[in-house]
């Protein structure tokens, strides 16, 4: 982290730390509207008789919301830029927050929360992105841990907000209702920052683009910067590069930590926290005071990832963090399995549910995010991202939604017991599969991953990237 701090000092300015810090409003927002849902749940439950099915759609809808908005902006982005796609977010979040907290049945609350998926969708692909494409290439590897940080930090705040609300009158409508704050500050926010100069150079307003390189660079910088990025924008792959032979083994690493960073369960403890401390035997008061617990070690372990990703690398970080939920989530099925743990060993499901986060901050949380931005060659890093992305909303809705039931079906023990049995997969899959980015040019990257046999427009693409300045083809691995 202090050598992150060093390498932002050296290689930026206030302009570039400001405009990334507006973007990354984006992940707070995805934090905040995501997290927030778990205390208010407690009493939307009572107050609009909702059933257990009601509350899984009220978390579901935002989540499918979510898909719709990740597959938009994938769209919005380059049709109307990234800067315009921001201000539209922003002020989405805004309105729907609001329509929330106004909501006066079930229905209106899941119309309203769809809403506000679409724009938390759009955040989760187009800060990181925004952010990437302005910032200096030295520490934009460090800048996508830094959205991970401000999803947990969002979470945290929402975490608070519900613990500090919880015995006012209308609490959850307050709850809902202050995510219009930040969305408002973003779009505002948005609007004094300007475009990507990569989409400005698309668009073939290049004068535009030398600008803004001018006042995120130092002047030396600016030309060679334009003109790499004139290189790439010619490059641009297709969707179809997707399927070829050459990226197909990076697509299921990447489209397994996707799929596994949600089936290991985390949303259900994100979202249900209170929920779970309940099943537990805890008040709803207390629920929600530990559940700010929960959120405190969610930042504080993800701050330790982003210090360790580095130096113990991305696979150790990811095995030791997946070993790590996996006990905890056999510690619950026990806990809840067991009638005499239950009575006799309270104590155990907080302390099963704080290493369970802290081994998912250390590891799958920001690993998935990291290494997706490192693992796809820069043609077709957008669309390759975007994919991953909506697997990763769209199977985040699939365990969010199901949670409840399935405790009803299998029961709160067998619920947990198949998130552990999830989560000794996940562990065979990251030790075959997942390579080590740290420190390595994605040339090293993509032979590991690239599968022997290639086809002609595969020889082509590797040719083309051997070309590729070696400083633009190893920027996010070279980070430490
Ligand atoms: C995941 C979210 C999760 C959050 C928890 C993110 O990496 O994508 O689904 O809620 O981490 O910190």
């Amino acid at each position: 982290m202090s050598s992150f701090v060093q390498d932002v000092r050296k290689e930026t300015n206030g302009f570039v730390v400001g405009l990334a810090a507006i973007a990354a409003l984006g992940g707070f927002l995805f934090g905040y509207d995501t997290g927030v849902i778990s205390g208010a749940l407690l009493f939307i439950g009572k107050e609009l008789h909702a059933s257990k099915f009601d509350q899984s759609a009220i978390v579901g809808s935002l989540l499918l919301g979510a898909v719709g908005g990740a597959i938009a902006s994938g769209y919005l982005a380059g049709a109307i830029g990234r800067r315009r796609t921001k201000i539209v977010s922003g002020t989405v979040f805004a309105v729907a927050a609001i329509a929330s907290a106004l909501s006066q049945d079930v229905w209106q609350l899941i119309g309203a929360r769809f809403v506000l998926g679409l724009a938390v969708g759009t955040a989760s692909f187009v800060a990181p992105m925004y952010i990437g494409e302005l910032v200096p290439p030295r520490i934009r590897g460090g800048l996508v841990s830094f959205n991970q940080l401000m999803i947990t930090t969002g979470i945290l705040v929402a975490y608070i907000v519900d613990f500090a609300l919880k015995g006012i009158a209308n609490n959850w409508r307050w709850m809902l209702g202050l995510g219009a704050l930040p969305g408002i500050a973003l779009a505002l926010g948005m609007l004094l920052l300007p475009e990507s100069p990569r989409w400005l150079v698309e668009r073939d307003r290049e004068d535009e683009a030398r600008r803004v390189l001018c006042r995120a660079r130092r002047r030396d910088e600016v030309d060679d910067e334009l003109e790499e990025i004139k290189e790439v924008a010619k490059e641009e792959g297709k969707l179809r590069d997707l399927l070829g032979r050459a990226v197909r083994p990076m697509l299921i690493v990447g489209l397994g930590l996707a799929i596994f960073q949600q089936i290991v369960g985390i949303n259900t403890v994100i979202y249900f926290a209170p929920t779970i401390l309940k099943f537990a035997g805890v008040s709803t008061s207390k629920s929600i005071g530990e559940t700010v617990f929960i959120g405190v070690t969610n930042v504080v372990f993800t701050i330790v990832a982003v210090m360790l990703l580095d130096k113990l690398g991305r696979r150790a970080s990811l095995l030791v963090g997946t070993a790590g939920l996996t006990v905890a989530l056999f510690a619950l099925g026990f806990f809840f399995q067991v009638a005499a743990v239950k009575q006799h060993a309270g104590w155990l499901a907080l302390t099963a549910l704080i290493v369970y986060i802290a081994s998912f901050a250390i590891g799958l949380g920001p690993v998935f995010w990291l290494m997706i931005a490192e693992i796809f060659p820069l043609k077709i890093r957008s669309a390759a991202m975007s994919v991953c992305t909506v697997a990763n909303w769209g199977f985040n809705f699939l365990v969010s939604f199901t949670f409840l039931q399935l405790t009803t079906t299998a029961g709160k023990g067998g619920a947990f017991f198949t998130y552990a049995a999830i989560g000794v997969l996940a562990i065979a899959f990251f030790a075959w599969k997942v390579p080590e980015t740290k420190g390595r040019t994605l040339e090293e990257i993509e032979t590991e991953l690239g599968t022997e046999e290639e086809t002609d427009a595969d020889r082509s693409l590797s040719r083309e990237r051997a070309e590729e300045p070696a400083a633009r083809s190893d920027e996010p691995v070279r980070r430490s």
